[in-house]
This record gives structure tokens, sequence and C-alpha cells, in this order.
């Protein structure tokens, strides 16, 4: 490939004076939902999934090689990262120093631009910046393909966020060996025609998740009777949604999205015990969204693993959308996003926003 570099269009730039690399990521929203894991270590999916990278709300990570031994230093928004976080960041560079055969710690630095309490989950966009600045720090060269698979394991989603625009992420071969599995599945772009959509993000509630999205997802999986056929039916509505972009129908699209998150959430709701992320301000808000389209608007609606509804719609209408959302929400923020673009690593003294 001549040194171009997929994901950025560019010449992959390796290591800042300092011996550090920094990558800027967007977080993405699924049309298609991923909901359940069939391999937690290797972070493998039961199903593919779709989702649009959004232009708004970028992460900004630098990645350098700290000059001692110790332990890595994880700031996350300035503050030094605990607990759960820091865990799961010095998990995603113990993976990448095993496959450097390097030993160093790092210093890691993210500014994430989701205004605090947006109620936007920063997993996606977080584990891409730090997948494409890592790898550039501990000179892993990886090409986009490489890196979409290396973001997956620092949390699926943050797959999908290596590309702009629309991508799919495959879930591999679900029999044979590990290393086969971890091989196929990675995410894609996926060709979109004509299509100039909008995302209007309704934030209904912006507090901390009672159940985490992992936890949700191991009890679907073990226990909700409706799992099976939601993953069954997940196929369709991928190939479907994959014509539907092709030809530019933002009404096939929005129908599918819609249809396919409301059955992730049934699943859900028959899980025991049961895991209810969607609210009343989420169903006032899902009624707006149902108001719009007997007036004739392009709507439809998607939740993930909270309360807040993200509603498709032509750009066009964007801001009908957001008075609609709004006046059903009667409270909270609405941000409008359209398609954005890949990760990529940044040059010095650009700040990726
Ligand atoms: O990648 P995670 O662990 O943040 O899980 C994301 C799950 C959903 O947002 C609900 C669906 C999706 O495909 O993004």
């Amino acid at each position: 490939m001549s040194g171009e570099h997929p994901a950025t269009g560019t010449r992959p730039r390796v290591r800042d004076a300092a011996g550090g690399a920094s990558a800027v990521a967007h977080p993405n929203i699924a049309l298609i939902k991923y909901w359940g894991k069939r391999d937690e270590r290797l972070l493998l999916p039961w199903t593919d999934s779709l989702s649009m990278t959004l232009d708004i709300f970028p992460t900004t990570t630098r990645v350098r090689l700290a000059a001692s031994a110790g332990r890595d230093e994880v700031l996350l928004d300035g503050v030094p990262a605990r607990g759960e976080a820091r865990r799961r960041v010095v998990a995603f560079l113990d993976l990448v120093r095993e496959r450097a055969g390097l030993s160093r710690r790092a210093v890691v630095d993210s500014v994430n631009t989701v205004p605090t309490g947006a109620g936007l989950a920063s997993s996606a966009s977080g584990f891409a910046a730090l997948a494409v600045a890592a790898a550039a720090a501990y000179g892993l060269g990886l090409d986009a393909t490489g890196l979409s698979r290396l973001a997956r394991r620092g949390s699926g989603s943050a797959s999908r966020s290596v590309f702009g625009g629309f991508a799919a992420w495959y879930a591999g071969p679900s029999a044979g060996p590990d290393r086969e599995a971890d091989l196929a599945s990675f995410a894609e772009p996926v060709p979109a025609g004509g299509l100039d959509p909008a995302l209007v993000i309704a934030v209904v509630d912006a507090g901390p998740k009672a159940v985490s999205s992992r936890e949700a997802m191991r009890r679907t999986v073990a226990t909700s009777p409706l799992y099976r056929p939601w993953a069954d039916s997940s196929g369709d509505d991928l190939a479907q949604m994959r014509a539907a972009l092709l030809r530019g129908d933002l009404e096939a699209v929005g129908e599918i999205a819609e249809r396919n998150a409301l059955g992730m959430h049934a699943t859900m709701l028959a899980a025991r015990p049961a895991v209810r992320y969607l609210s009343p301000a989420t169903l006032s808000v899902l009624d707006g969204v149902l108001q719009l389209r007997r007036d004739g608007v392009a709507a439809y609606a998607t939740m993930d693993a909270g309360p807040n509804v993200k509603v498709l719609c032509r750009r066009a209408d964007a801001h009908r959308v957001a008075d609609a959302v709004r006046a059903a929400a009667a409270q909270g923020a609405v941000h409008i996003a359209r398609p954005g673009p890949g990760a990529r690593l940044l040059g010095e003294g650009e700040d990726g926003r």
C-alpha cells in the first residue's frame, strides 16, 4: 500500500518529538445493534452490527512511552483513572505491549469532548482513539483492519469508530479456533448512496445506568427466551440495511434501525430478571417520533443501553425533529449529529477538535 494509511488516507505519522502519538476518534451509534458477547476475553459478538460514526464529541488521546518502569499513568479528562476504568485501559496496553514485544509502561492522556452528563457512552471513541495512538506509540504498524480488530478488544463498539460514515462489524465464525475468529472479527466501511442523514440525540437522563451493558448483555444471552430469535432476525436486518443504505433510502434505513433497536430492548425486557433501560421520558420521545411520522416527517428512533433516544432523519428536517423531541422530552439537552470521520493520528500541535 506504499505506506498509505487506510484509516487516515495519509502516510502514517509515527511518534511525535517526545516519542508519543496522539489520535482522535468519534463515537458511533448502531443502527443494527451489537448485543451479546460469545467470547468475553476476545470480545467477539454473537451477531454482526452496523453503525454511523458521528461528527460530534470526539475523544483525543495521547500515548507516550514512559522512561521508567513502574506503572502506567492513565489520565481521563485530566484526572487519574481508577478502578474499572483504569483496569480496562491497562489491560488494553498489556495487549499492545504483548504484540509489540515491549514491556515499557505508558502515559495515557485522554480528553473527551462529550459534555459532562450527556449520557452518551465514550467507550467507542475512547478505545478507537487509544488503539490508534497506542499502536503508533508502540510501533505496531497496523492497517485499518488491524486497528479495528485491536480497538474491538477495548470495547466492541470501538471497532466501528475506526471508520467514518457507516461501518459494519463482523462477528466472525462462531466455530473453529480462537485465532481464526479473532482475525475475522473487525469492522469495515459500508457504502451509502446519496443519503444526507442527521441523528438528533435526545438526552432524557444523564445519570449513570443502573446495570452496565456488560452485565445486561450477559444476563440477556443467558436467560432471555427472546435473545435467539432477535439474534437470528438481526442478520436479515443487516442485509436489508445494507441494501437500503446503498440505494439511499432513508425511510427503509430508519424503519430497519427502529425495529432492530426495539427488538434488542425486547430481549432485555424478557431477561430474568428484566433489564429495562427505557424510561417514561424515552416513551414520550418515541411518541413524539410517531407523531412526526404522522405529520409526514421521516424520523426513526434508536436506543442503546440507556434511556436516551437518537432520532434518524434527513439533514433538512433535523431542526424540526430537534424541536419536536425537545417538546416531548420536556427536559434535557438535544444534540444534532451528522456522519463523521474515522479515527486518525494527529500531527504535532493538532488537537483533533
Ligand atoms: O461496546 P459496548 O460494550 O459499549 O456495547 C455497546 C452496545 C450498544 O451500544 C447497546 C449497541 C451497539 O452496537 O453499539
